[in-house]
């Protein structure tokens, strides 16, 4: 985050850190122009600790940041921003070349004080500099290798210069200053409109303006965008965490989305005209969404649809073999391994089509379609709504394909299901189980395996208690081993045509003396076990639509596990919402 203006940077600059503060909360810190001094504080653990000696700080030029750690424990030390000389940086990203530039500057005689991959960047821009900031941030830019979103001060001249690869920045104008930073949100009721610098972009910012430069120092023209951020969505209004505000707000994202889907119908059936093989992909949730595409699109005859993480996508040889189409799922847009998978596909000749949140983003720039997932800003570390909007998306795109014979889904219902889940599910018992439990697996088959990995993950990114999740064929192949009466099982069963060999899988497990909880769809399953497991019933609905119901109680299980046992649903260790590193 950045500012130049003419009020208090330091406030400013920290005000903008904590709507960034999903991003990395590891560590943070602020670098103030005062008098022409450079003033820098920075400390391990959250934002809000910056608070009081941010608003002393005062300057009219500043820079900040929050830190997910990569290189170097969180502390004090490998906090940024860095100094070198009179030179001060902040940095996302990675500098995959830093141990050789690390090496080279301390033969030089530099002495390092952080272990991060980041230090090395002032340390040459002060080497470089020679009376031009930009000018030593572009000689810099030349030298580093992987990605980077970094701003740079220096003592004696209010003035921020920033330079882009590979990782999001931002700039907007604001009123008699101008602003800049990773991700809309931090400018969300300071700036209306926002530029989305590209990749290769130089900038330089001051209380009067930016100018954009390429790495000839030749200006370049970029065009302002509506920023789309509200401070509505950045304040709690009244609910003790984001995670429970956004589960509420998923039929609203799922109802926009699927609005939004007829704007670019007609796009996406061009693109997949003639398809032989769609590839989905996405890292975490959005994989998990990715998932379920593939499995509403291999109802589709003579279509071959697969499911990879992006991490593995795009380290593995690319065939194309007739028309491929790669679906990329991902909220924020930036996920380094998703932007580069999207990036080899479309270079080896492939259609992208992209299912994003955020329209600005880096993957909207190489997809060939954006199809838009309207959630609005997620502040949550753990997806909840944005993941309801990506099925609904990807639900749209399969069921725009088809006549209705084999996809028939009336999506429409799909808010109004969500709301009625939410409202009649009584989950405090079964969140009491999971907290009680050494280690919980959930299982589903075909539609519901998918699924039952997501509710996993949720439990496990916001609790902390070890598990997994299963097809519930291959239980007694391995996990089997696991079950006693201290592991509880979540069994997801919402497609008839499966129901009877996932009940199989319940029965192995209740004769093994494990916990077991059944959420379904199906009124027999539910009489089947009403009087031995823990049963969620959820409404009766398609089974094409039947994941939205299910992601909800199993969103709103791992928050009230949370909650019971005290943790911080917003911001799991350990995590970041956005890994735009590999
Ligand atoms: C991080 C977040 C996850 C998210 C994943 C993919 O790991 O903690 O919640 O699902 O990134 O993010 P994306 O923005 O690509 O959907």
């Amino acid at each position: 985050m950045g500012y130049a203006g003419s009020g208090n940077a330091g406030k400013t600059v920290y005000e903008g850190l904590l709507k960034l503060e999903y991003r990395g909360y590891d560590s943070a810190g602020i670098a103030v122009l005062s008098g022409g001094k450079t003033e820098l504080i920075k400390s391990a653990g959250r934002v809000e600790k910056l608070g009081v000696p941010a608003q002393k700080l005062g300057g009219t030029v500043g820079i900040g940041h929050t830190r997910w750690a990569t290189h170097g424990k969180p502390n004090d030390v490998n906090a940024h921003p860095h100094r070198a000389g009179s030179v001060t940086v902040v940095h996302n990203g990675e500098i995959e070349n830093y141990a050789e530039l690390k090496a080279a500057l301390i033969a030089k005689g530099e002495k390092f004080l952080s272990e991060t991959d980041s230090e090395v960047i002032p340390r040459l821009i002060n080497n470089f500099y020679e009376g031009d900031l930009l000018a030593a941030v572009v000689k810099c830019a030349r030298m580093l290798k992987g990605s980077y979103a970094l701003l740079a001060i220096r003592d004696g001249k209010e003035e921020i210069v920033a330079a882009k690869f590979r990782s999001p920045v931002i700039l907007g104008p604001g009123d008699g200053c101008n602003y800049i930073a990773s991700d809309e949100p931090a400018l969300a009721g300071k700036c209306r409109s926002v530029c989305v610098l590209e990749d290769g972009d130089f900038a330089k910012i001051t209380k009067d303006g930016f100018e954009v430069y390429d790495e000839n120092l030749n200006p370049v023209r970029r065009g302002l965008t509506a920023n789309e951020a509200r401070e509505q969505s950045l304040v709690l209004c009244g609910y003790p965490h984001y995670m429970i505000k956004e589960l509420w707000e998923a039929p609203a994202a799922v109802k926009n989305t699927l609005t939004a889907f007829g704007e670019v119908s007609g796009k996406v059936r061009a693109a997949l005209d003639g398809a032989k093989k769609i590839i989905f992909t996405g890292c975490g949730t959005a994989y998990h969404a990715a998932m379920l595409g593939k499995r509403y699109f291999a109802e589709i005859p003579q279509i071959s649809a697969e499911a990879e993480y992006a991490g593995e996508l795009r380290y593995s040889p690319v065939y194309p073999c007739g028309k491929t189409v790669l679906i990329a799922v991902t909220q924020s847009g930036e996920t380094a391994d998703t932007v580069e998978a999207a990036r080899l596909y479309r270079d080896a000749g492939a259609t992208v089509i992209a299912v994003t949140n955020c329209p600005h983003s880096a993957i909207s720039r190489i997809a060939h379609v954006v199809v838009p997932v309207c959630a609005g800003p997620e502040i949550c570390v753990a997806a909840t709504k944005s993941y309801s909007a990506q099925i609904a998306a990807l639900l749209s795109m399969a069921a725009s394909l088809v006549d209705g014979a084999h996809i028939p889904v009336d999506a429409g219902f799909a808010p109004e299901l969500i709301s009625e889940t939410l409202e009649n599910m009584d989950i405090y018992a079964l969140a009491e189980m999971c907290a009680r439990s050494r280690g919980v697996y959930f299982m589903g088959r075909g539609i519901d395996y998918a699924v039952a990995l997501e509710g996993s993950l949720k439990l496990k990114e916001v609790s902390y208690i070890p598990g997994g999740g299963y097809p519930s064929g291959e239980l007694k192949h391995g996990t089997l081993a696991l079950i006693d009466g201290s592991t509880l099982s979540v069994f997801i069963i919402t497609d008839e045509a499966l129901a009877a060999k996932s009940m199989d899988a319940v029965e192995q497990t209740l004769s093994r003396g494990g916990m077991v909880a059944v959420i379904t769809t199906l009124p027999q399953v539910q009489a089947q076990f009403s009087r031995r497991a823990e049963v969620i019933k959820l409404p009766e609905c398609q089974k094409y639509i039947a994941p939205l119901s299910a992601a909800a109680a199993l969103q709103l299980l791992a928050y009230r596990v949370a909650v019971i046992l005290g943790k911080d649903p917003d911001k799991p260790r350990n995590l970041a919402k956005s890994v735009t590193v590999e």
